[in-house]
């Protein structure tokens, strides 16, 4: 398995990577009260030491009081929480690496199994998280102007703190996400309709807003998913014609890499061609694009949480797809959170030390 075409760097406006492995955002839930510990620097710097070209750093949330349905999960706001994260990065540049923090609003949630719950209800397009659950309120115009707002300041302070790039959370069935699936999004004003271009109008805010704060040079990353939790073989856009529906208006409004979500990076997106998600947003955007999911290992994401371990597999189908030119980047999230150094033991093809990945790496920050 010849990985060369993985170490050539990569470069775009502010963002400037020496291979094209991105860490991929992981909620890890050990900020308490919201506050980035020096573990948590810890932890990432040594993702940088082991080689990742860019790290995501897991969801952080906005400047909203229910952005967030966990205590632990950390804030992207705030004195306390903010001198956290310029320790991480710092701890990041000073390994060699390159960062962005995710930034996320998680919308209307299930209240956590802690028992914490925020101090207002949860918010979103119309307080629905699926069909039949509603738990929070829906939007006014003033909580969604508000709400825009916040994600541009974090964007900003990401900016100040010296991080690299920024990533928007638009998938996995949180805010953004929201007001894009016609489930949960039910509104009759601007911010709904019938189509996905309409309901797009919200994430096209949001990047508009960031892109007004951060300026033209610096880098912006969006998440998307065509799955939800609640419906994994969901399509917003069920067509290539629906896709570009509703990428080229995020792309206008300013977003220079899309990172597409996909539980297993070899599923075609539609009939007819093998292209995956990341595949077709590039094909129809022309935009860098990211792809994920299992890659390298036998077993997908979300049944993880439900205890499933997967074994190590071979980056083949990868590589003849990334050759192919049809993603510029690749992430990888399981593999790098049970092990730092997966990146250094591909390049140095020390595939027989790959450990792949257990549920028991989901309770610890993984030093070693
Ligand atoms: C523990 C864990 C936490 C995650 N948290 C986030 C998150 O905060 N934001 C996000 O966009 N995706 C999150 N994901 C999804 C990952 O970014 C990634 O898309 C997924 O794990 C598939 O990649 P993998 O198969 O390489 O693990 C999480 C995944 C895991 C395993």
């Amino acid at each position: 398995m010849n990985t060369d075409s993985l170490f050539r760097p990569f470069n775009l406006k502010s963002l400037s990577i020496k291979n094209r492995i991105v860490m991929a955002p992981m909620t890890r839930s050990f900020s308490p009260n919201g506050v980035p510990t020096d573990d948590v620097a810890a932890y990432y710097r040594k993702r940088a030491e082991g080689g990742v070209g860019l790290i995501l750093s897991e969801g952080t949330v906005i400047d909203r009081p229910s952005s967030s349905n966990d205590a632990n999960i950390p804030h992207f706001y705030g004195a306390d929480a903010l001198t956290g994260w310029e320790d991480v990065i710092k701890n990041v540049h000073q390994a060699g690496g390159k960062m962005a923090p995710q930034i996320w609003h998680m919308g209307i949630m299930d209240n956590h199994h802690s028992g914490w719950i925020p101090p207002v209800p949860f918010e979103g397009p119309s307080g629905l998280n699926r069909p039949g659950f509603v738990n929070g309120n829906t939007m006014t115009d003033s909580d969604i102007a508000d709400t825009i707002a916040a994600f541009g300041r974090a964007a900003a302070d990401a900016k100040r703190l010296g991080f690299d790039t920024v990533e928007i959370h638009g998938a996995h069935g949180y805010l953004i996400d929201q007001f894009f699936w016609n489930e949960t999004n039910k509104r009759t004003d601007i911010w709904g309709g019938k189509t996905l271009a309409e309901r797009t109008r919200f994430g096209v805010e949001v990047i508009k807003e960031v892109r007004k704060q951060v300026g033209e040079d610096f880098a912006l990353i969006i998440r998307l998913s065509q799955f939800k939790p609640a419906n994994y073989t969901n399509k917003l856009a069920a067509t290539p014609q629906e896709l570009e529906a509703w990428i080229s208006p995020l792309a206008d409004a300013g977003a220079d890499i899309f990172h597409c979500s996909q539980r297993r990076f070899w599923e075609a997106e539609f009939d007819d061609s093998d292209l995956n998600f990341a595949g077709w947003v590039k094909k129809v955007s022309g935009k860098a694009t990211i792809t994920v999911g299992s890659v390298g290992l036998t077993g997908e994401f979300l049944a993880a949480f439900a205890g499933e371990s997967s074994q190590p597999s071979s980056l083949d189908e990868l590589l003849r797809r990334f050759d192919r030119g049809d993603f510029d980047l690749v992430a990888v999230g399981r593999p790098l959170l049970s092990d730092p150094n997966w990146v250094k033991k591909i390049k140095e093809q020390r595939t027989g030390e790959l450990k792949g990945f257990s549920k028991e790496a989901l309770a610890e920050l993984v030093m070693e």
